[in-house]
């Protein structure tokens, strides 16, 4: 940041008008620490209060400079419509190198473009065809499972849903409980230190942190789960074309800009973001029917009337219109990733104020 930069940053007011010279309005800041204190003791609560600056809203944290964005166009300007003028940036690469630095949610350009096409063939519509059928299939069993009046912990109950869905649909294999358990630890090591994640950043890295060291155990654990998955693929003889297959032959071929140890960051990523969303998502969409005995009457009223109590099938979605809504408002309240990060390229001018290179959006 230059000096231009951060006498503007200490004379913004919330009342300045975007004029495409100034920065973004913003909380008033302690030195050096800015707002980390704040930022880190209650993330969301922070992000709530940064919406009463307006629109963008800038920031310093973790000796980062931010901008929060929360109004949607400008949203759609930087990852749709100017997405080349952005790049995922320090602060979303660093989550990745936690998890699964060259797997396709953090490539980018024509790594990411190669990639993504050489995925796609397991997200045909006939594919997800197959895959609703893993989902019902899932799902019924485990309703089966229930007991009426039974108490469930739904947070966990989804989470196991999804991770089987995921499995047999993506990589054509029934984990075992030992092997879920691997991943849903990897999941909350990998949460947990994301929490604490720009506090981290503050420690000098030879001191290591409980969450740290459940982390690196956690994450030792699932690259074990992750090599022996690749393994017992690579020795399998059946004639399969699940993910997990596609990207064992990729990663063999070189064909795809894939170098075989990226397969083990493909299959954590999918692994990751294929299940976590999802389970949040419907565990978030349950309570909120819980809480509304309105809208979950006329959820009912509907699967009644198209359904008439058979279990559903892909053909039956285009039927099931006041059931989408519900999942689509389930998803505006409560996102199961509520943040996304991205860094412009160049200087650049947002909602009509000046976003400098290094800032993080
Ligand atoms: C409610 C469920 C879900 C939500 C809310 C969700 C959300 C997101 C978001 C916001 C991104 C963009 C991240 C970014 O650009 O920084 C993303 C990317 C991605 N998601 Fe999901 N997701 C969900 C379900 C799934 C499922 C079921 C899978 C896998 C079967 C999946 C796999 C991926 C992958 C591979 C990417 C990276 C895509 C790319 O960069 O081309 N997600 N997801």
């Amino acid at each position: 940041m230059t000096e231009l930069d951060r006498a503007q940053r200490e004379h913004r007011t919330s009342e300045g008008s975007p004029d495409g010279h100034r920065l973004p309005p913003g909380p008033a800041e302690l030195p050096v620490l800015g707002s980390t204190v704040a930022a880190s003791r209650d993330a969301l609560g922070f992000a709530e209060s940064l919406t009463t600056h307006g629109d963008l809203a800038s920031y310093s944290a973790f000796g980062e400079e931010f901008v929060a964005v929360f109004d949607p166009e400008v949203v759609e300007t930087v990852l749709v419509s100017r997405n080349d003028a952005f790049e995922k940036g320090d602060f979303e690469m660093a989550f990745g190198d936690l998890v699964a630095p060259r797997g396709l949610a953090f490539a980018e350009g024509e790594r990411w473009r190669r990639q993504r096409t050489a995925l796609q063939s397991a997200f045909t519509p006939e594919r997800i065809r197959s895959y609703a059928d893993e989902m019902v299939a899932g799902t019924a069993a485990m309703a089966d499972d229930w007991a009426d009046g039974e108490v469930v912990e739904l947070g966990d109950a989804f989470a196991s849903l999804t991770l089987r869905v995921l499995t047999r649909a993506l990589f054509d294999l029934d984990f075992d409980a030992e092997r879920g358990a691997v991943v849903r630890e990897a999941t909350r090591a990998i949460g947990a230190i994301m929490d604490r994640f720009g506090l981290l950043s503050f420690l000098p890295e030879w001191v290591p942190t409980r969450t740290e060291r459940r982390y690196e155990r956690a994450m030792a654990d699932l690259d074990a789960l992750v090599e022996s998955l690749i393994a017992e693929r690579r020795g399998d003889t059946a004639d399969r074309d699940d993910l997990l297959s596609l990207l064992v032959a990729a990663a063999d071929a070189d064909e795809t800009g894939m170098e075989p140890e990226a397969v083990r960051d493909q299959l954590v990523t999918f692994l990751f973001a294929g299940h976590e969303t999802t389970s949040t998502a419907l565990t978030y969409a349950c309570w909120l029917l819980a809480g509304n005995p309105e809208a979950r009457e006329r959820l009912d009223a509907e699967l009644d009337a198209v359904l008439g109590g058979r279990d559903p099938a892909f053909g039956d979605l285009p039927e099931l219109d006041y059931t989408e809504r519900v999942v689509r408002e389930a998803l505006r309240l409560y996102p199961p990733v509520y943040s996304l990060y991205r860094q412009p390229r160049t200087e650049t001018v947002l909602g009509g104020y000046r976003i400098p290179a290094d800032t993080t959006l």
